[in-house]
């Protein structure tokens, strides 16, 4: 496994040394990237020497290698130990003021922080809400404990052992080994070759998703339907219409575990979408188009072993009847309700969610849609389990 690991500012600096060792020993290939304080505490040249690879925290020097983005994706896993309670603060913040920052910001992958401090600081209001922020975007934790502390105090805040670090990075998340595909967007049905008929999807929540998966160790397929701003180190199939759509699905559910099927997928097309572009001067005053339905992609798919959960859009704020009633026509084992009236939902940042599966409501929640989908993963991750 390829472990970035950050060190942060703080005296259990000293013990990076002795994660860096186990991490090598267990074979797996480490780069260490020291914040410029954790370089008070500890020195580049042990941090190489343990690493066997070159220590350069520097954002601005070999600026043409984009280090931050190279780092985030070269990265299996991100371990920051010891992070300070400054560092919750800048990563639960998005600040991006230093080369670790950035490669935090960048990385769509699986992060785990270990923290380190004063007893009165990892229990304040404010470590205790950045804790809780970082938690809800997916980031793991290996909680500190109890004992001796920087001075002649104890207590807890002291930087979990380094068996515990090691055992939580190598025992990879609630979705290690699975192969999940995820659909998001919503299709473009074509009524010549520069009009379509489509929907207000703008894929964000199945892009969540998606990311949530593979923070959680899953191997991810996104088939995106029109979908914006997909970041660059993610599997990612682009399709336009419904039946490329489930052309593109049928072909990566070979081996899938999981379908996610989040795509607003339009139920109809245009029966003979027109080769050239359609002239007003020659329709006239009226213009008929004569759809035909698509197929139900994902009430067609009957897997033995898949865990299909699909995805209800509704505009009325009772949604058990119909997330139950779809549940069951398409033979899903979750199915996730929304209601998208009045312009909620749809290219919004957050989302409400009602969860039921056969046997009626499993859980309701709202959040942004990173936290919607960290929920709705954990949900999956149990069931699967
Ligand atoms: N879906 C699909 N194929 C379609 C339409 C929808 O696979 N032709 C999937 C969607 O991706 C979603 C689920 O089915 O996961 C429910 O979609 P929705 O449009 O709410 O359901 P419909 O059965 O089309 O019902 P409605 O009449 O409310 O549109």
């Amino acid at each position: 496994m390829k472990v970035l690991l950050g060190v942060t500012g703080g005296i259990a600096a000293y013990k990076a040394a002795e994660i860096i060792r186990g991490l090598t020993e267990l074979g797996h290939d480490v780069r260490v990237l020291p914040t410029q304080n954790a370089l008070r505490f500890i020195g580049a040249t042990t941090l190489e020497a343990l690493s066997h690879n070159i220590v350069d925290s520097d954002l601005y020097t070999d600026v043409e290698s984009v280090k931050h983005i190279e780092l985030a994706q070269w990265a299996d896993v991100i371990v920051v130990a010891p992070a300070t309670a400054s560092f919750l603060a800048r990563a639960a913040a998005g600040l991006a003021d230093d080369l670790l920052g950035n490669v935090i910001l960048a990385s769509t992958g699986r992060i785990l922080v270990a923290p380190a401090m004063h007893t009165e600081m990892w229990v304040n209001p404010a470590t205790e809400s950045n804790t809780s922020i970082l938690k809800s975007r997916g980031v793991e934790f290996v909680e500190p404990g109890v004992g001796r502390l920087t001075g002649a105090d104890s207590g807890v805040g002291r930087l979990a052992d380094t068996a515990d670090i090691l055992k939580a990075v190598t025992s990879s998340g609630s979705l290690s080994g699975k192969r999940v595909v995820v659909t998001a967007g919503g299709t473009h049905e074509a009524i010549d070759p520069v009009r379509f008929i489509g929907n207000s999807s703008s894929g964000k929540q199945g892009l969540a998703i998606a990311l949530a998966a593979r923070r959680s160790g899953a191997q991810v397929t996104l088939i995106a339907a029109n979908v914006s701003d997909v970041p660059a180190n993610l599997e990612v199939i682009a399709v336009t219409s419904a039946l490329e759509l489930q052309t593109q699905l049928e072909q990566v559910l070979e081996s899938a575990d999981v379908l996610v099927m989040a795509a607003a997928v339009s139920d109809y097309r245009i029966a003979e979408p027109n080769e050239l572009k359609l002239k007003r001067a020659e329709l006239g005053e009226t213009l008929t188009l004569t759809l035909v339905a698509n197929p139900d992609i994902l009430g067609n798919i009957n897997r033995p072993g898949l865990f299909k959960v699909g995805f209800a859009a509704e505009t009325s704020a009772d949604l058990e009847p119909a997330a139950m009633q779809k549940l069951a026509a398409k033979g899903c084992d979750l199915f996730i309700a929304n209601d998208v009236s009045n312009g909620a939902v749809f290219g919004a940042e957050n989302n409400s969610v009602l969860v039921v599966d056969a046997a009626g409501i499993v859980d309701s929640f709202s959040g942004s849609k990173a936290t919607v989908a960290n929920k709705l993963i954990d949900i999956i991750a149990a069931r699967l389990r």
